[in-house]
């Protein structure tokens, strides 16, 4: 019997694309599931949102600062000479059916992409997921992140209205506390002193096809390679690091994903409903000799002007030059230190533990709990700068004087991190006692039993098969001294050794195969087969 016309077509199609091996190979993958995958999944689909809502919003903005008179349907600022970048947005707003609707919801899909992009890298860090084979990917991650937030930031800055211009102003000052050359550097991009008439077209260039094309292209190889890697998975029952444990992408994990995609643009949606965001005709036109009270940049951009709010004012004057370390340190200097430290971590760690395996098995945090401690202590520093970047609103909200908070955040930078490390790491330690507990003498029932002597003790019923085989595994490194030689056969130096001992020197012994077995025959937990059976890995 000859072929259908069905069956004709996809004949055709595949004859010419290799379809069916692509196919074979690809759709039956297997993805593990976990709510924390879809942090990255979250950050994928608003940036669909912001490329299809963009794209509307290019029919109608006009990125010019030539000089107009409004006269459009807002009264308040009827007559008001304004950029045609600023008059156009207003249009969008008031008169392009929907204008308003895309607009919000555009502002709110940049504001969600880049804090899932930031909780998804820190899922990625706290549980190990950059480590071999998936560094590039950490790499390609950190350039996602970085061009976000310029994307944002250039974003932001294009409908040229007093608060837009007040971040514009703030970036120049950064650019200008470049030592030396800040003063070059601001002429060459706003092609003059700040604010001139190029920045808005030229932001314009950068936000609608420099930076998306980049963006698409790191998204397709951040993708990729993914698929090329596998995902990781949590450890559990059944879960290895040679398997994959999950759903198959064609037909469950497809309709997860999809499903999830309307799921994310319906809740975008709505929030560009209901939610009021960024009312520039509220603000007004940009002009550089006036600021808007209470001017906050969108959330990812509140950090740095943190770190300038409340760096004390320290300037030199050598020869004709200017040093302004009240915004060079914090601005520039503290952004390079971040995504230094960033793309540095995986390296370190693996310099450090000295591992060369794949790992494919996530860590749970606990187990880890150097790394989760700086990670808290960094998230902490961050949030301290953050705060500052409010210093103003604190003070109006709470009747504090500005001065004070902003000493206190000077002094706060530095100590709440070191607390967050202290107390996180105590925390990660007790966990990981409590599992070691729990492993080898079963969970406390909450049965108190009276012996024939009087005495009482709590009866401890055995965990379950599937909750020993995650407790079990995870990988331990030792910590070795100084001149012996580890198991790739390298003398471990002084520094290195002494790095060691602050990252490992806290581990709470890992439960050995001998544990297992005399917690077997202890009385308490006789009959449990649990602890016995569960696998030891390393
Ligand atoms: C405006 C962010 C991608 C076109 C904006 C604004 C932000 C932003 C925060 C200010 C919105 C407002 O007026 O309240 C982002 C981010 C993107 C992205 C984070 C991607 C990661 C795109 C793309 C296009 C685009 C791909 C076009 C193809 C525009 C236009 C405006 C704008 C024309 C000015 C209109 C206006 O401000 O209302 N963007 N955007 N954007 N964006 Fe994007
Ligand atoms: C995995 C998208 C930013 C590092 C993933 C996944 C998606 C994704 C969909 C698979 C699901 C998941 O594990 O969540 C994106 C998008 C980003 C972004 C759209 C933003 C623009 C980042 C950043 C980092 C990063 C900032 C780190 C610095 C990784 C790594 C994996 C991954 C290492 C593999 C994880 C694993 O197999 O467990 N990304 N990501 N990504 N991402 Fe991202």
């Amino acid at each position: 019997k000859p072929p259908g016309r069905g069956m004709r077509i996809v004949n055709w199609h595949d004859d010419r694309l290799g379809l069916a091996k692509i196919g074979k190979e690809n759709l039956r993958k297997v993805f593990p599931d976990h709510w924390s995958f879809l942090l990255g999944e979250i950050a994928l689909y608003s940036f669909v949102v912001l490329l299809l809502t963009g794209v509307f919003l290019t029919i109608w903005f006009k990125p010019s600062m030539a000089e107009v008179d409004y006269t459009g349907p807002y009264q308040l600022l009827k007559g008001t000479p304004m950029s045609e970048a600023f008059a156009s947005t207003l249009d969008l707003s008031f008169e392009v059916r929907g204008g308003l609707l895309i607009r919000q919801i555009h502002h709110w899909a940049a504001i969600l992409f880049v804090a899932a992009a930031t909780v998804h890298m820190l899922r990625i860090f706290f549980t190990g997921a950059f480590r071999k084979p998936r560094e590039i990917n950490w790499l390609i991650g950190l350039g996602l992140f970085m061009l976000a937030m310029v994307e944002g930031f250039a974003g932001y800055s294009l409908p040229d209205d007093l608060l837009s211009g007040t971040g514009l102003r703030f970036a120049d000052g950064l650019m200008r506390a470049i030592p030396l050359v800040g003063t070059w550097v601001e002429f060459f991009v706003f092609n003059g002193e700040f604010p001139g008439t190029a920045i808005v077209p030229r932001l314009y260039m950068v936000h609608i096809l420099l930076i998306p094309a980049l963006l698409l292209g790191l998204v397709a190889a951040h993708l990729a390679l993914v698929v090329y890697h596998k995902h990781t998975q949590y450890p559990g029952p059944g879960r290895t690091e040679k398997n994959v444990v999950g759903y198959p992408l064609f037909p469950v994990y497809a309709a997860k994903a999809g499903g999830f995609f309307f799921v994310v643009f319906g809740v975008l949606t709505l929030m560009g409903t209901f939610l009021q965001i960024n009312p520039v005709w509220k603000f007004g036109p940009y002009n550089p000799g006036e600021v808007t009270a209470g001017s906050q940049p969108d959330w990812y951009m509140g950090w740095l002007e943190g770190a300038v709010r409340i760096t004390p004012n320290w300037e030199w004057h050598i020869g004709h030059t200017t040093w302004s370390w009240n915004i060079f340190l914090p601005g520039v200097c503290l952004m390079g230190v971040l995504f230094t430290l960033l793309v540095a971590w995986p390296f370190v760690e693996r310099w450090i533990t000295g591992d060369e395996s794949e790992h494919h098995l996530l860590d749970r945090p606990r187990n880890v709990p150097t790394r989760t401690a700086l990670g808290v202590a960094a998230m902490s520093c961050y949030a301290m700068f953050w705060l500052s970047g409010a210093n103003d609103i604190i003070a109006t909200h709470f009747h504090l004087s500005l001065n004070s908070i902003t000493y206190f955040m000077r002094g706060a930078i530095f100590v709440v991190p070191i607390i967050a490390y202290q107390i996180t790491k105590r925390i990660c330690v007790a966990l990981q006692r409590a599992d070691r507990q729990r492993l080898l003498h079963g969970s406390p029932s909450g049965e108190i039993i009276r012996e024939p002597n009087g005495a009482f003790h709590e009866a401890h019923v055995p965990i379950s098969d599937d909750e020993a085989w995650t407790l079990t595994q995870q990988k331990t490194y030792p910590v070795l001294a100084a001149g012996s030689i580890d198991d790739r056969g390298r003398k471990v130096s002084k520094k290195r050794a002494r790095w060691m001992k602050w990252f490992l020197g806290d581990n709470v012994p890992k439960v050995t195969r001998e544990e297992l077995d005399a917690a077997r025959h202890h009385a308490e937990i006789g009959s449990s087969r649990s602890a016995t059976q569960a696998e030891i890995t390393d």
